[in-house]
């Protein structure tokens, strides 16, 4: 099975890579999991989407085809998830008829500095992802507060209780998934 990890912070050291990256090690057998890189894609604009969708823009739709399942980790900006992630997405949407997030399966990750743990990114995303067609896992979520302390100056997940619900959310992202399969 094959996740696609899309990673809503593109700045180095993002603990919500981190967390992307501690889920690529914590992947049962069999199980690969691609971090695909959004700080190439543009921002959004409906004249050159009519031209011809960019090439960074074409080559993340392919990566979401070829998943069986997306993992979103979902930074928290400004009580909201971010300009990044929600023009990626806005991309990948068009056009509607032909979109890959339609019916694709994801889950939800995130680390924030603070205590919220993107609860309220998290939150602001799911009604996004419906309107795209993504069929969101209810559960287990992961909300990672107090990221600073939990990761080594690589941005290693040190924390294994962090470690522990990872695997188990993307254990459970391949069976949700599974369900989706023809
Ligand atoms: C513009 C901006 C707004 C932020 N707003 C929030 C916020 O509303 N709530 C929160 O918990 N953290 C907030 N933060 C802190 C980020 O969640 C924190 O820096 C986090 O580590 C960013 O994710 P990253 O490490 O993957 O880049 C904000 C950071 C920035 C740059």
């Amino acid at each position: 099975m094959k996740i696609l990890g899309i990673c809503g912070s593109v700045r180095q050291g993002s603990f919500n890579r981190g967390l992307l990256c501690a889920a690529q090690e914590e992947a049962p057998e069999g199980v690969s999991i691609d971090i695909y890189d959004i700080e190439s894609i543009q921002p959004y604009n409906a004249d050159v989407e009519k031209e011809q969708a960019p090439q960074a823009v074409a080559a993340f739709k392919s990566a979401i085809a070829g998943a069986d399942a997306l993992l979103i980790a979902c930074p928290e900006y400004n009580g909201s998830f971010t300009g990044v992630l929600k023009n990626a997405l806005d991309w990948a949407s068009r056009p509607v008829s032909t979109t890959p997030l339609m019916g694709k399966p994801a889950a939800l990750v995130g680390a924030s500095g603070g205590p919220s743990g993107t609860a309220r990114a998290q939150a602001a995303l799911l009604p996004v992802l419906m309107g795209c067609g993504v069929v969101t896992m209810p559960k287990p979520g992961v909300m990672v507060r107090n990221s600073a302390g939990l990761f080594d100056d690589d941005i290693n997940l040190t924390d294994q209780d962090t470690r522990d619900r990872i695997r188990q959310q993307v254990e459970a992202l391949v069976t949700f998934a599974g369900r989706f399969r023809d």
